[in-house]
């Protein structure tokens, strides 16, 4: 869960390539280098901590050439030291790589391939340079090694490798790779927003296939057979990737909301119509994601459960234990943000179910692989933590799910009319939102309650606050908490109850409950009730839920910026979980 970038043009790589960088840090923050080639021999600086960091000054650095690869890394094999940051170069120097993934079988090429070896590095990556250079030798040509080498990995990898004489080659298996294509030269990167501000073309690579980049042209390779691939227009704007004037991605990303919620919902007819028929055929359909994404599916279950369907939520990883109930009857609904996501992309290799992949990044594995994919186009998610995403997600589960029950027409508007309250629901709870981060700040502990679809919210908000603001913070069903948890409700205890129209006296009797144990209770809801400390309020809606994650997101951004953290980068994550 790393992230490269490779150029070859006619400019100063590493300038261009630090650019890109920056642009990937979401996806690992540990260490990050850049290595030039051809000018005529291969240099590298890398380090580890952030772009910034790692690299002091890319004007003074002394890695000048035309073409180059870069890295961002979030460590897998081998802590985060500088020998471990990437590029990793072969035993003479001559060849340097960048790799994201992990090579499965790295012992036993060490002990098979590379036995004199001394090597400088405790990752799984290192084989790479090392055995494209003994393959060199052998070979006498830079690109048939690659190719020879690409047959001896086990893993999954995206990989850009460049040689001293400025040779430049790249090859992919089950981690994402995309080759964007300009004028006079030609960019690599992990998804296309390093070069979005270069160009609009971009190929999505697929799994097998080896570039071969040379004289400003390239080819692709799969299987040992020269193919074309489809050079797709991207139409993401690269200024929607930067940070337009807020402090933060997320914070501009939760006031993006408005627009996502809308863009989210203008689905073509025949895309929503194909879901449904999709749905309708489906014995049993399964919804399945990870973190925010499961949280999406879980809600999504309950959409669809409402129209009618016989509908099973169940988190990814877990999945994969018994997907083999899964039937080629049934259909499985893939939601993700990144369409990366190990976790999912391993659980559907075993399904025989036709898949229904709800994602945002364009041209990603899982949108590849889906039989139908619905994008819920919410631009570039740069935050570490799903804030826009996430609200588009269960636009879109809406959407079906209402377009299945009622119509298309009804549908949209009632969720675009949700839309164009959330600014104004934001601006309302301004003030609370900072009295509560001001208490919530000093807190050591936070639970969650709500029911039925508040039950999801709670989770939601939960997980926003504990991955930010770094307080320990759980989420229960209303009922449950009172089976066990309440045992930790002391003086002072913040419990956080959504007091939402579905057993709406029941959660009020929940929060009480934690009151009279010396709880401080914080309400969610249309009107405060009952006697909480402070209460968000929130407007009649028939989507509520997604102001009422907004306004959590923003607490808990708010929340993590006093207690003193980056809430782009929040520590230990990162956006997208590669790995299983
Ligand atoms: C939390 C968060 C994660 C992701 C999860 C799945 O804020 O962002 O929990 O939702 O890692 O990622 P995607 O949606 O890319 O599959």
């Amino acid at each position: 869960m790393c992230g490269i970038v490779g150029y070859s043009g006619e400019d100063e790589a590493a300038e261009k390539i630090y650019r890109g960088l920056k642009k990937l840090e979401y996806r690992g923050y540990d260490s990050a280098g850049i290595a030039t080639a051809g000018n005529p021999t291969v240099k590298v600086e890398k380090g580890t901590g952030t772009i910034d960091e790692a690299i002091d000054s890319i004007s003074e650095a002394e890695i000048d050439g035309n073409v180059g690869i870069g890295h961002t890394r979030w460590a897998t094999h081998g802590g985060v030291t500088d020998e471990n940051a990437h590029p990793h170069r072969s035993s003479s120097g001559a060849i340097a790589v960048v790799h994201n993934g992990i090579i499965n079988n790295y012992e036993e090429l060490k002990e098979k391939h590379l036995s004199g070896h001394d090597f400088r590095s405790e990752t799984d990556t290192e084989v790479i340079p090392r055995l494209i250079e003994e393959k060199h030798d052998e070979l006498e040509d830079f690109h048939r090694a690659v190719e020879a080498v690409v047959e001896m990995l086990e893993g999954s990898y995206a990989v850009v490798a460049v040689k001293d004489s400025g040779e430049m080659a790249a090859f992919k298996e089950s981690s994402p790779l995309a080759l964007g294509i300009s004028d006079g030269e030609l960019f690599l990167a992990s998804d296309v927003t390093p070069f979005l501000e270069h160009t609009d073309k971009a190929v999505f690579l697929e799994d097998g296939d080896v570039v071969r980049i040379e004289n400003g042209d390239y080819t692709i390779k799969n299987s040992g057979e020269e193919i074309e691939r489809e050079v797709k227009h991207i139409d993401w704007d690269a200024e929607e990737a930067s940070k337009e004037g807020h402090d933060h991605f997320m914070q501009k990303e939760i006031k993006e909301q408005p627009d996502t919620v809308k863009r989210a919902v203008f689905q073509d007819r025949s895309d929503v119509e194909e879901a449904i028929d999709m749905i309708e055929e489906a014995d049993t359909v399964y919804l399945s994601g990870c973190g925010t994404s499961s949280y999406a599916a879980d809600l999504g279950a309950k959409y669809l459960r409402e129209a009618g369907y016989d509908v099973i939520s169940e988190q990814s990883h877990e999945m994969e234990y018994w997907n083999d109930h899964v039937t080629e009857d049934d259909l499985v609904i893939a939601i993700s943000q990144s369409g990366e996501t190990a976790d999912l992309l391993s659980m559907l290799g075993d399904v025989d179910a036709p898949v229904l992949s709800i994602v945002n990044v364009v041209g990603s594995t899982l949108a590849r692989k889906a039989d139908h994919t619905m994008y819920i186009n919410a631009g570039p998610e740069i935050g570490v933590a799903s804030t826009k995403a996430f609200t588009a997600q269960i636009a879109v589960l809406k959407l079906i799910a209402e377009t299945a029950e009622a119509s298309l027409k009804e549908a949209r508007n009632s969720l675009i009319d949700t839309a164009g309250k959330i600014e104004q629901t934001l601006e309302d709870n301004e003030e609370t939102v900072e009295e509560v981060s001001d208490y919530l700040q000093d807190q050591d502990h936070v639970y969650f309650i709500g029911r039925g679809k508040g039950f999801e919210v709670a989770k939601e908000s939960s997980l926003k606050l504990k991955e930010l603001s770094y307080i320990h913070s759980e989420s229960f069903p209303g009922g449950e908490f009172k089976h066990g948890t309440i045992a930790l409700v002391e003086d002072g205890t913040p419990v956080v109850a959504f007091m939402r129209d579905e057993g709406l006296e029941d959660i009020f009797s929940n929060a009480k409950e934690a009151e009279s144990r010396g709880a401080d209770i914080i309400g969610v809801g249309k009107e405060n009730v009952g006697d909480f400390k402070y209460f968000f309020d929130i407007p009649e809606d028939e989507n509520s839920e997604i102001l009422e994650v907004a306004v959590f997101q923003m607490l808990s951004y708010r929340t993590a910026v006093k207690r003193g953290h980056n809430p782009d980068k929040p520590r230990n994550l990162a956006k997208s979980v590669t790995v299983k």
